[in-house]
């Protein structure tokens, strides 16, 4: 790990560095054409069974069978699916049992918003989690970053809310604000043709909004522990019917910073709740919590390893004072889609965004110090490919989902293999292709060193070429 042994990898005026392919943004538009007959064949097979009955009965059936068929078409002739994401994808998605989604017996509207999502067939983590949840029995899942934990418990929480009783019975709990507006948004999305409703809360918002909202109907309730506990402490959020709580990064929310709040927050809920948590990484620590709260619980867990096969990990051995001029040699080689380059502090996102900005990218920064209303525009307009580069603080390093990011940069390497694991899991969303570089410094060399150890995985040497296909799929 010597600094010059990189000797092929020169730095590059950044001017070299081309916009390349039409951006996330214009993808984005282009998969808004939607197609709506998808895969009618596979809507067919269900109804095919070849029947031993007599023929008047037969007649009978085949009329039966007829209209049922027909009013099965009808309602999936007429979705408006997405085109099929072609790209490649790897066994962490594609290892299934060969579920279908409508093997649960789901609501039909539910089934609808999935696959108005695009959603074809359950991911192995669905496929574990969606019957079981749905039995009531609380679980302790634990599957790599980017495989769908989302949908895992967002379905059987759509599926249980009894939309005709005004109560809230459903709670997830995330660590960030950012994750909470996009777990709205997932649930928002496949409960589309539901009448549930579903709130959003969190910390930085006005909290006589969220006191008035609580007046109308709230099925569904999204949030960051400390705002939720605040409303049920002030008697305007009633948990007594909710009786499934989610945990989302569920580690995360064991951690000191949260564990306080939700020990409390606990209390509210009636005593025949069920709990689900959820996350790709379960420290020993979480062991304490899952003894005393979680009844029974089924654990699954589906990483017997742990890092995700679609991404590729390198280093690059830098002095502190080379990292801004390595960055801009990773910039002007990479074939960026969109990147996400974490730093350890707000101190350093900031100065590293400015930088970037006088090197002549295109770049957004966040963290947890801005205002609300910025994050949250910061947050869109990057999701919405307005920009190719974020820089941030851990506060993306959870659960974020952003499709078109494909390159992770350590600009300040983790500190520990937890965080690691969640920030290269930014990218190679859903089984797909991704690149994660870390700028790896003398003091951090025993790091490297500890969280490959931890994680099983060989971080190599970044190489003077790296071949686009293994992150550009
Ligand atoms: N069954 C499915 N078919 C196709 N795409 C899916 C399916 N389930 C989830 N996805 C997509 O996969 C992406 C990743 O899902 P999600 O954010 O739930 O992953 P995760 O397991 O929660 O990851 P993380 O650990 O990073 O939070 C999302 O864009 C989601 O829309
Ligand atoms: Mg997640």
């Amino acid at each position: 790990m010597h600094p010059n042994s990189n000797q092929n990898f020169q730095y590059r005026n950044p001017q070299q560095y081309m916009q390349r392919g039409p951006t996330p943004y214009q993808q984005q538009q282009q998969q808004q054409h939607f197609q709506n007959q998808l895969t009618q064949q596979q809507w067919l097979r269900r109804n095919q069974l070849p029947s031993t009955d007599s023929p008047v009965e037969e007649v009978e059936k085949t009329v039966q069978s007829e209209a049922v068929d027909q009013s099965s078409q009808d309602w999936k002739a007429g979705l408006k699916t997405p085109l099929p994401d072609t790209r490649y994808k790897t066994e962490d998605v594609t290892a299934t049992k060969g579920n279908e989604f409508e093997d649960y017996f789901l609501k039909r509207e539910l089934l609808m918003g999935i696959y108005e999502k695009g959603f074809e067939r359950p991911s192995p983590i669905q496929e574990e989690s969606i019957p079981i949840a749905l039995t009531g029995s609380d679980i302790l899942a634990r599957a790599k970053n980017g495989t769908g934990k989302t949908a895992a418990f967002c379905i059987p929480a759509l599926e249980k809310i009894d939309q005709d009783k005004n109560a809230i019975q459903v709670v997830i709990l995330v660590p960030t604000r950012e994750l909470a507006l996009q777990t709205s948004q997932v649930c928002k999305e496949l409960g589309k043709h539901l009448k549930i409703e579903v709130m959003v809360t969190t910390g930085g918002t006005s909290l006589k909004d969220d006191i008035m909202r609580l007046y109308q109907p709230v099925h569904l309730l999204v949030g960051t522990p400390g705002r939720i506990l605040d409303l049920a402490k002030k008697g305007v959020c009633i948990l007594k019917d909710c009786s499934m709580l989610v945990m989302d990064e569920a580690d995360k929310l064991l951690s000191p910073e949260f564990q306080p709040s939700i020990e409390q927050l606990i209390h509210f809920l009636p005593a025949n709740r069920q709990i689900l948590m959820f996350s790709a990484t379960f420290p020993v620590t979480v062991k304490d919590f899952r003894d005393r709260h979680l009844r029974k619980p089924y654990v699954i867990n589906l990483m017997d390893e742990l890092t995700l096969k679609g991404i590729t990990q390198f280093y690059a051995f830098v002095e502190e004072r080379q990292k801004v001029h390595c960055l801009n040699t990773l910039f002007s080689k990479l074939q960026i889609n969109q990147s996400i380059i974490f730093c350890n502090s707000v101190n350093r996102v900031e100065l590293l965004a400015k930088k970037i900005t006088e090197l002549g990218f295109s770049c957004f920064y966040i963290h947890a110090k801005m205002l609300q209303d910025h994050r949250n525009r910061v947050f869109h307009d990057f999701r919405n490919g307005a920009c190719r580069n974020l820089v941030c603080t851990d506060l993306f390093t959870r659960g974020i989902d952003i499709q078109a990011v494909n390159v992770v940069i350590n600009f300040d390497f983790p500190k520990n293999s937890e965080t690691y694991l969640h920030r290269v899991g930014r990218s190679g969303r859903f089984g797909h292709l991704g690149l994660a570089v870390s700028l790896v410094t003398y003091e951090d060399r025993f790091n490297l060193y500890r969280i490959e150890q931890e994680l099983g995985t060989e971080i190599k040497q970044i190489p003077p070429h790296i071949d686009q296909a293994i992150y550009c799929q």
